[in-house]
């Protein structure tokens, strides 16, 4: 790994740093104005910062060793690199003014398994900005601005789930988020649990693609039904005038919908799982999201005694699962699970969360 004094050979004057995240309910609703409830992992991105009294900006990526340089007139061809140009133009946009800078990134959230390397890159990019300018960015408008980065910049429709938990979760506890109106509420794990992520070892294809068709279906279900979006549907009974896979689609976002608020009030850790592996069902049989890699790990999860619950996370079309679980058994379980999972001729499959420095593919 290298420094940004061995990268630039001077220190760096500002420092951001923020984590990846993992959500345990709500996916493929912060894009429907709905509830999410993800939690910050241990995994984080620190990108350091100095004024280089240059005309280009040079933003080294550790984990690709590579270097890249541009300027604010026109976005950097490298796709990484989108994202920090995304936040330096929104920030400027914001009255973040900066003389041009030497950028090093470094990173040990895994990146395209579904735990939100680009929210945790575009957060500690304008953590770092802040420190640098001393100007008051707030933590929400930090996360407004690592979204708008993404969406304009780095062509990736998202929604502000991963901006506003890498922005405002810690490890301890979930981020309980109205994506609308982006009210929320810490709110602890239940008693005696802990959280285990698995990566299946399937990078993610066609996530962009099927993320974005899976988006635009429900702009459609929405429009058809005449509300603003689909977290104003509260019955899915509404939606059976809609065409397929339409209907499907809306019964997902709106029991997901429940299932979050539900979670998000609940104290038992059974309960919890239970609503975990609802969600699971509902994202691989009507969203259509699933493959089948991530469905067997996590019915070899949600058939371990010592797990509570367990689905898979994120955008899905391969990438991790996250199962909570009883906290004395994290390693049993991860072990005999992944022994099966290999053992089936599934390769690959690794232990995420909980994190051991060096372990886990570091970005
Ligand atoms: C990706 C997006 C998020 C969210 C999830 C699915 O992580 O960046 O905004 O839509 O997929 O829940």
């Amino acid at each position: 790994m290298s420094s940004f004094q061995e990268i630039f050979g001077m220190s760096p004057v500002a420092v951001g740093r923020a984590p990846g995240r993992v959500n345990l309910l709500g996916d493929h609703t912060d894009y429907n104005d709905g509830y999410v409830l993800p939690i910050a992992i241990d995994q984080h991105t620190l990108v350091s910062m100095r004024p280089n009294n240059k005309h280009e900006y040079v933003l080294h990526a550790d984990a690709l060793d590579v270097t890249v340089r541009f300027t604010l007139d026109h976005p950097p061809s490298e796709h990484f690199a989108t994202y920090v140009y995304g936040c330096l133009v929104e920030a400027r946009a914001a009255g973040v003014k900066t003389s041009v800078l030497d950028i090093h990134v470094c990173s040990s959230v895994p990146i395209g398994v579904g735990l939100s390397s680009s929210a945790a890159l575009e957060v500690a990019t304008l953590r770092a900005l802040r420190s640098l300018t001393g100007v008051q960015l707030d933590d929400v408008l930090i996360a407004r601005l690592a979204q708008l980065a993404e969406v304009k910049h780095a062509g990736v429709r998202c929604g502000i789930m991963d901006q506003m938990a890498s922005s405002l979760a810690d490890t301890r506890n979930a981020l309980f988020l109205d994506t609308r109106t982006l009210e929320r509420r810490l709110i602890p794990l239940p008693p005696v649990s802990a959280v285990l992520v698995l990566d299946s070892g399937v990078p993610r294809s066609l996530a962009d693609s099927g993320y974005n068709r899976r988006r635009a279906e429900c702009e459609e279900a929405a429009r058809r039904l005449g509300v603003t979006a689909l977290r104003d549907i509260h019955d899915s009974s509404a939606s059976r005038a809609l065409p397929e896979p339409l209907q499907r689609r809306v019964r997902h976002v709106v029991s997901e919908n429940d299932r979050v608020r539900r979670a998000a009030a609940c104290k038992n850790a059974e309960e919890f799982g239970e609503l975990m592996n609802a969600s699971h069902a509902s994202l691989r049989d009507d969203y259509e999201v699933s493959i089948p890699q991530l469905d067997y790990l996590v019915a070899l999860l949600q058939a371990n005694p010592h797990v509570y619950g367990a689905r898979l996370t994120g955008a899905g079309f391969g990438g991790a699962c996250v199962a909570l679980c009883e906290p004395s058994r994290l390693k049993d379980v991860a072990a005999a699970v992944l022994y099966s999972y290999n053992d089936a001729g599934h390769p690959g499959g690794s232990v995420l969360v909980p994190f051991t420095k060096g372990s886990a593919n570091p970005a």
